[in-house]
């Protein structure tokens, strides 16, 4: 029997590529170019599955393909909203994505990007690097402390927990959340984590407010200019999430007028572009999306999109479906 035809849409890690090699009859992406909607709709005529990944805009024209050969998207991402899904279940595509591997490399960057902008670290070090640095003043570059403070997580799922956990065992913060749908109160308990009823409540009671929420269409600029008025002046906010989940005008402003104290961002409204009054300012940290960028969780992407298509053309559920 011949093996299934796959297209891959971006350069994957060496190893993974090598073992999809084994298992499909693959096209592989080795310039790394991304590719042209025209492209990525030939893709979904002439493969059974595409791998697409969460820079690929899958909507309903790509996906209309006639004939369509293509039954399955394997997303290299734990986000999907890149992909129509709607369009994809009216065209009977199966779409999978990659989640839980990814959890604590997310954490660990949200965590990096809080302690960053708390203490300076990226101003600090073009600081020392155009050699401005003058020597130790006890007045250099004061930042804010860290430990004990209180922490708000919008959004309290695995890379919630995951921030939580860092959070509360490693610089003894208090954490508070905002979710629909919180865990269970042994979650809670071990990470001595409060509910609030609303976002609001979050805002107006952390230091730090950590975004770890779905893209939805509803989280479109759910941080917009009134929530924003609503974080205490010496807040920080971070977001690994996704970059329409804050209006990033309106992040622009309220760090211009001083409504807060400074962000760390790894993600952005309309990525790669960074809005230019963010680049020029001191009190940001920005990351261009490396939320995920470990070798070893990349690696591990990838072997989750390979699990669920070999599941998927063995005749079983994949195991991560999400539609
Ligand atoms: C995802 O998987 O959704 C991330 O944003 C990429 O790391």
């Amino acid at each position: 029997m011949s093996k299934p035809r796959v297209i891959v849409t971006r350069r994957w890690p060496e190893e993974v590529e090598a073992q999809l090699a084994e298992h499909f009859d693959v096209q592989l992406n080795p310039d790394d170019r991304p590719m042209t909607p025209e492209a990525l709709k030939q893709a979904f005529a002439t493969a059974d599955a595409v791998f697409p990944t969460v820079t690929d805009r899958i909507d309903a024209e790509v996906m209309s393909a006639e004939p369509l050969r293509a039954r399955l998207i394997g997303n290299f991402g734990v986000g999907f909203n890149n992909i129509d899904v709607d369009a994809a279940k009216a065209r009977d595509l199966v779409v999978t994505n990659t989640p839980d591997v990814l959890t604590d490399a997310t954490a660990d960057l949200a965590m990096t990007l809080l302690l960053s902008v708390a203490r300076r670290s990226g101003e600090g070090e073009r600081h020392v690097r155009s050699g401005s640095w003058s020597g130790w003043r006890p007045t250099h570059m004061m930042g804010t402390q860290v430990t004990g403070k209180v922490l708000g997580l919008i959004g309290f799922g695995r890379i919630g927990q995951a921030m939580a956990r860092r959070a509360r065992w490693g610089f003894d913060m208090q954490i508070l959340f905002f979710d629909p749908y919180p865990p269970g109160n042994d979650v809670l308990r071990d990470l001595g984590a409060e509910s609030r009823g609303s976002i609001e409540a979050v805002l107006e009671e952390s230091d730090f407010v950590s975004l770890h929420c779905p893209a939805t269409p509803e989280n479109r600029h759910l941080i917009n200019a009134e929530r924003l008025r609503q974080m205490k002046a010496e807040a920080f906010l971070i977001n690994t999430a996704r970059g329409d989940v804050v209006d990033e005008a309106a992040l622009n402003d309220a760090l211009e007028e001083n409504v807060i104290a400074g962000a760390g961002l790894d993600v952005f409204e309309w990525e790669p572009k960074v809005l230019p009054g963010l680049l020029e300012r001191e009190n940001v940290v920005l990351l261009p999306h490396l939320g995920s960028a470990t070798r070893e969780t990349r690696v591990a992407m990838g072997l989750k999109v390979l699990e669920n298509a070999k599941a998927f053309f063995g005749g079983a559920e994949p195991p991560n479906r999400v539609a």
